[in-house]
């Protein structure tokens, strides 16, 4: 059966010694009493080995929030997959909006970095959404299944069941805005459709889809209780560990 989980994505936020005190206050946090669901911190890179070196042994997974879409050798300013794992982290967050918006991140280049991820033996957690005027004109489903279509449907039924998918609709993205329970159980339910028809109901049925999007302390447990929302990919609200831990306690 599929997992349930809790991802934070801290972003361009905190200097290395700010994420390790917040990654420390969140082990001590959790550290009483084991959380009904996995724990994620997606931090920036340079906090990624100091991170999962102090959370080992923790319930708390580390992921990095982009690897590059090439192996290895001249590419200034780059990290590959191989790097990100060999830092103790197991997940990668790619295809997040920021990514696709800001630095030109195309389907195609998603699909290298994804299938290089799982080369190197880290879980992807692939993120998907449509923008405010997709969802105005009711695009939003035709959004989804295009990126999923042209960036992972094209992995084997083996690999496509080592990933994690996010829907995090861009209007919802540190607006404050969030979709309601129902627009979230409505499209995780087409976009387990669509994996059900790629790759079989079993498949679908053990796929994570995380939501992500001004998830917080007062709305988590009731996007968390639809049937298809298996969790949420936090940014802001991730920055603090108590409203984390408060949203991890939603399950
Ligand atoms: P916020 O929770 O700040 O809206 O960010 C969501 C997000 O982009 C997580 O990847």
């Amino acid at each position: 059966m599929r997992k349930n989980i809790v991802a934070g994505n801290w972003k361009m936020n905190k200097t290395l010694q700010e994420g390790v005190a917040l990654a420390n206050e969140l082990k001590e946090l959790l550290a009483a009493k084991a959380p009904n669901c996995g724990v994620i911190v997606g931090t920036p890179f340079i906090h990624l080995a100091s991170v999962a070196d102090l959370t080992k042994g923790s319930v708390i997974k580390v992921a990095a929030q982009n690897s590059a879409d090439k192996e290895s050798g001249a590419y200034t300013g780059e990290i590959s997959a191989a790097m990100v794992k060999s830092t103790g982290a197991e997940y990668v967050i790619l295809g997040h909006s920021e990514r696709r918006a800001y630095y030109g991140e195309t389907y195609e280049i998603l699909k290298e970095k994804v299938l290089l991820a799982l080369k190197n033996e880290l879980t992807p957690i692939f993120c998907i959404g449509e923008v405010k005027e997709e969802r105005e004109a009711g695009k939003q489903n035709e959004v989804v299944k295009a990126q999923l279509e042209a960036s992972v449907f094209n992995l084997s039924k083996e690999d496509f069941g080592k990933i994690v998918l996010a829907y995090e609709p861009v209007w919802a993205i540190g607006t404050g805005l969030t979709a309601t329970p129902q627009q979230a159980q409505e499209i995780h339910a087409y976009i387990r459709g669509l994996i059900a028809g790629k790759y079989g109901k079993e498949t679908a049925e053990n796929t994570s889809i995380l939501y992500g999007g001004s998830c917080n302390p007062g709305n988590a447990k009731e996007l968390f209780s639809n049937p298809d929302v298996d969790g949420g990919l936090i940014g802001g609200a991730s920055l603090k560990a108590a409203d984390f831990k408060a949203i991890i306690d939603a399950f």
